[in-house]
């Protein structure tokens, strides 16, 4: 953080929407909760994103490298409100990225070549580009819906003469909209769906709205997916695991929790929201899981042991798809593919 970055006072604003130099309906990006739900269905539906706002994926590059270029001087305000509310912000960012490094190797061991990495933020951070980038017979597709980051990437990607070199492929679109993009993807060679894929969704579930059934995208992924793709997700909970059994640390936590997604609030939409461990249960119901089920970003293919978690604290599973043919008959919630 520079020297001169004011800090944000926790319970003082701005907060979305307020602050913004296109005060309300004149704002560019999603306002109200209806337009981000209607626009999160949506393949070609993205964001303009509004410059007054601080930015998930900025201020995670922040936290990763206080001077990085990528950032604006009110994601610098955030990052630095964030890792006062939560120390372990920094930390949470490199268990996401243990955990997506882990499940690439793993894939790759598996035999699985292609990955779609979805909400893929910033290249140049990502542990997902650097993973796949050191196996030249692996091929990715990074999603993103944040025209900043699209463009920040294409920057980095045409920069690169190695990476030119690689398959890859930059796709500016909304990664909830599971259908249309796995078939716009296959139409345009981008991905093979004949061939077992391996799904990254890591930081990014749960930027779903709550007003779309939490179980549709990985059912829908499921739907739609060779039997025996790999999907790996993470999910940001608010519940404390049963081995902290203290009631005033379970609800430190939980406060901690919530007061660090309010601050994440002062960003443009899509914002995080938290679950319970039986939510993320049941938003993953469709895979097989891989042992050990479900754990943590950090000890993923470990059970997670953590006695004392720490704010932001991600749960996380790999699963497989179910051979369509061994599927047992499962209740429906009103899939909206
Ligand atoms: C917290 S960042 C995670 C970045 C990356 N997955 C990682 O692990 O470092 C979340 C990213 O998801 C993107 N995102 C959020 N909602 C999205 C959507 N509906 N479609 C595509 N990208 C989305 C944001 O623009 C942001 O870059």
């Amino acid at each position: 953080m520079t020297a001169e970055t004011v800090p944000f006072i926790e319970g003082s604003g701005p907060y979305w929407p307020d602050a913004c130099a296109a005060s309300g309906r004149d704002c560019p990006a999603p306002f109200s909760g209806d337009d981000l739900v209607r626009m999160q269905r949506r393949w070609a539906d993205t964001p303009v994103v509004c410059r007054c706002h601080p930015h998930p994926a900025r201020v995670g590059a922040v936290l990763r490298d206080p001077d990085t270029y990528l950032a604006t001087e009110c994601d610098r305000r955030l990052a630095g409100e964030l890792a006062r509310i939560a120390p372990h912000s920094r930390q949470a960012l490199d268990d996401s990225d243990t955990f997506t490094t882990r499940v690439i190797r793993h894939a790759l061991a598996d035999g699985i070549t292609q990955f779609l990495d979805l909400g893929s933020g910033h290249i140049a951070t990502s542990a997902a580009h650097a993973a796949v980038v050191e196996h030249p017979e692996a091929t990715i597709v990074h999603v993103d819906h944040d025209p900043h980051v699209d463009s920040h990437n294409l920057c980095d990607l045409t920069d690169d003469p190695v990476l030119m070199t690689r398959p890859r492929t930059l796709i500016h679109a909304n990664a909830f909209a599971i259908g249309p993009m796995l078939a716009s993807l296959h139409r345009s060679g981008a991905l093979d769906r004949s061939r077992r894929l391996c799904v990254l969704l890591v930081d990014l579930l749960y930027y779903l709205d709550p007003e779309h059934d939490p179980r549709s995208v990985i059912r829908r992924l499921v739907k739609r997916l060779p039997p025996g793709s790999w999907v790996a997700v993470n999910h940001l909970t608010n519940q404390a695991p049963s081995t902290l059994d203290n009631p005033s640390a379970r609800a430190a936590f939980r406060r901690d929790t919530d007061r660090w997604c309010k601050a994440m609030t002062r960003c443009v939409p899509p914002h995080p929201h938290a679950s319970r461990h039986n939510e993320f249960a049941r938003r993953i119901a469709d895979l097989d899981l891989l042992p050990p089920g479900i754990t943590t970003t950090g000890t993923w293919p470990a059970p997670d042991t953590t006695r004392l978690p720490q704010a932001p604290y991600t749960l996380a599973a790999v699963g497989r798809v179910p051979d369509r043919s061994e599927r047992k008959p499962r209740e429906t919630t009103g899939d909206r593919s």
